[in-house]
């Protein structure tokens, strides 16, 4: 059995009924729509959210009864959102690829992805509004909130190549571990435990969520095995990460000078790109964010301790030491 199927096992069940579920909540009669919508079934990702979700509720719920439709909710609405910030951010970063193929806005233009994009963020708050879940409604919509926020404080930040550890840490957390965080509180909501319960939970899936982000920077200067989208993007994004970050920071004032003069003029140049990843790749910001990787995670496991030993508690600690050995 392959690393991800023994992760998935205790909740096969429920990951099966998703894939029906996630299709379900995407269903049109508008032609065009319904085109795309199949095509991001088809190209489906890790959904690692969805895992979150159901691994959470099963570790964490005093019962052994099967996962209710709460949890489904959650797994469904997350795995949306999640789906409408990628069509989104790939607009924002006019990146042509997404999961090994052609992204929306490449394919179908921007105003088209914009578009879609909020048709999956409205379904996945309908679905919500339709079922009453109301408390996990709120979790998520405040996860919306920060992510849009994080994205937008990214590029107020690209202006200027001055970031520091803190503020890289300040966007990482709201576009990325902010749904991981809502995942993991949803997950415990939604099998009914106390509010102190699903607040350590959330802070798990936050801890998780920076983490996972550190992961996805390592993998864009190419340290995966085709990762299904372009590497080197965050360069020509002009976007701070902690590997980069780490390395100016520890560089000699004339590397430092001449690594922001790629990063700030030259960042459409392939060769100029090629130079700065190689400069990162030699320097001490890989392993500086891989340790960076193992504290978060090593707190966030710490947070499980409560829990009593279950298939489920450990397949979510295996989650944990997945997220940031990935080669996707
Ligand atoms: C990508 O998330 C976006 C980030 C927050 C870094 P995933 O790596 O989970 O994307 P998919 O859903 O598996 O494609
Ligand atoms: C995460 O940042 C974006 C979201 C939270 C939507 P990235 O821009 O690095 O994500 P990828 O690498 O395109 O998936
Ligand atoms: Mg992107
Ligand atoms: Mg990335």
């Amino acid at each position: 059995m392959s690393r991800m199927s023994s992760i998935q096992a205790p909740v096969a069940e429920e990951l099966k009924s998703f894939q029906g579920h996630f299709k379900a909540a995407m269903r049109t009669d508008v032609m065009l729509l319904d085109r795309i919508t199949r095509y991001i079934i088809k190209r489906k990702g890790k959904q690692m959210r969805p895992l979150f979700v159901f691994l959470t509720a099963r570790a964490v719920a005093e019962g052994s009864e099967p996962l209710g439709e709460r949890s489904h909710v959650a797994a469904s609405l997350i795995e949306l959102l999640h789906t409408a910030t990628l069509v989104h951010d790939d607009v924002v970063d006019e990146s042509p690829l997404r999961r090994g193929f052609f992204s929306i806005q490449a394919l179908w233009k921007k105003k088209v992805a914009v578009l879609v994009g909020d048709y999956l963020l409205s379904r996945g708050l309908l679905m919500a509004v339709d079922r009453e879940a109301y408390d996990l409604l709120k979790i998520t919509s405040e996860a919306v909130r920060q992510m849009s926020e994080g994205e937008l404080l990214q590029i107020e930040k690209a202006r200027r190549l001055d970031i520091t550890e803190e503020v890289y840490f300040d966007i990482i957390q709201r576009k990325t571990a902010s749904l991981i965080a809502a995942c993991c509180a949803c997950g415990a909501a939604s099998v009914g435990r106390d509010e102190e319960t699903v607040e350590r939970m959330r802070r798990f899936g936050e801890l998780v969520g920076l983490a996972f982000q550190i992961k996805d920077d390592l993998l864009d200067l190419g340290e995966g095995e085709r990762i299904g989208k372009p590497t080197g993007g965050d360069i020509r994004e002009r976007k701070m990460t902690l590997p980069l970050i780490h390395t100016l920071q520890m560089a000699d004032a004339s590397q430092r000078r001449r690594i922001i003069r790629l990063v700030k003029y030259r960042n459409q140049e392939s060769a100029a790109v090629q130079e700065v990843m190689d400069a990162i790749l030699k320097g001490p910001g890989m392993d500086y964010s891989r340790r960076k990787m193992t504290e978060l995670t090593a707190e966030a496991l710490a947070l499980l301790e409560p829990f009593s030993a279950s298939p489920a508690k450990a397949a979510l600690q295996d989650l944990v030491e997945f997220t940031i050995q990935r080669k996707r």
